[in-house]
């Protein structure tokens, strides 16, 4: 794909799927069929999550990813397309659009999920050079673990290269190379995969500073833990701050919440942000999207962000 000139805050690299939600009081067990309450099926993957949070959180948002031709493919492009997310994107003849099976608890909007990248499994480092320049000119750029790790690698090495800030959200918890620690300006794992990453329990704010000092005795800038309800903890060398979740009435589906907090932390640190107050925002987008059913359309606008910090 030839890359036309097009300046971009915010690049994110990763996949997009069809999100097929069946929300239920529990699983069912191997063997089992239980009736759900809901079904809904909607935009998904990580990276097309933060991307479409970074463009409503007010920055101007490229994609970077591949697709299959066909009717999941074409809902990707419908909603980049009305989010005026800017894509980078191939469409594969042979290889399906991906699609994610998600449990919803009906009763507390936890989650469990089960995601096969289809097109996306081909993206390879090639594919995030050819995007070399987009990545270069950006203030800020993010990848996941979801699409092959060779990909996330080579965008932060040429991020890194050219002083764009590099946030690393390494989900899922899957293995990666040494290397790319000290290319994250931003490592943001959520305590599950904090605990996988530093090999240790991380069930309370203790724990979760001892699991930063690890990834940063690793090479990387600031760990960035989100805590769930706890809110985030904003970790280097000079500053360790638990930066507290906004309250929540009633939380629906949280589902997306922590694409939420990547994609509107990386757009606030675009609009030049100081990092910790890029946390408080991101909380806050976090908070609204946890209210709301689904992933991507789940995602606040800049101006709901706004409204929900000022009323804090
Ligand atoms: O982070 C949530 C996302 O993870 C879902 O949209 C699902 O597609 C999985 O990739």
């Amino acid at each position: 794909m030839s890359e036309t000139e097009q300046k971009c805050d915010v690049v994110i690299l990763g996949i997009f799927v069809a999100d097929l939600a069946f929300s239920a009081r529990r699983l069912p067990l191997v063997g089992e069929t239980i009736s759900g309450s809901d079904f809904a099926m909607g935009p998904g993957g990580k990276g097309a999550n933060q991307a479409v949070a970074s463009a409503r959180g007010g920055a101007k948002t490229a994609f970077i990813s591949r697709l299959g031709k066909d009717d999941f493919g074409e809902l990707a492009l419908a909603t980049w397309a009305r989010e005026g997310v800017v894509t980078r994107v191939s469409q594969s003849q042979n290889d399906p659009t991906g699609a994610a099976f998600i449990f919803v608890n009906d009763q507390t909007g936890d989650n469990a999920i089960i995601v096969v990248p289809g097109a996306a499994a081909k993206i390879t480092a090639q594919t995030v050079e050819d995007n070399t320049r987009i990545i270069q000119q950006a203030k800020v750029f993010v990848t996941q673990l979801e699409q092959p790790v060779e990909a996330a690698l080579r965008g932060l090495q040429i991020a890194r290269a050219s002083n764009t800030i590099t946030v690393f959200n390494p989900a899922p918890a899957e293995d990666f190379p040494d290397e790319i620690y000290s290319l994250c300006d931003y490592i943001t794992p959520n305590e599950t995969e904090a605990a996988a990453l530093a090999g240790m329990e991380v069930s309370n704010i203790d724990d979760a500073r001892s699991a930063g000092d690890a990834l940063l005795d690793r090479g990387v800038g600031t760990a960035l833990i989100t805590l769930g309800e706890a809110g985030a903890l904003f970790h280097n060398r000079h500053t360790s701050e638990l930066i507290p979740a906004i309250s929540v009435a009633r939380v629906i589906d949280t589902t997306g919440a922590g694409d939420a907090f990547n994609g509107n932390f990386a757009a606030a640190l675009a609009r030049g942000m100081d990092a910790t107050k890029a946390v408080h925002f991101a909380n806050a987008a976090a908070g609204i999207s946890v209210t709301r059913s689904g992933t991507a359309p789940a995602m606040p606008t800049l101006e709901e962000t706004r409204n929900r910090l000022s009323s804090t």
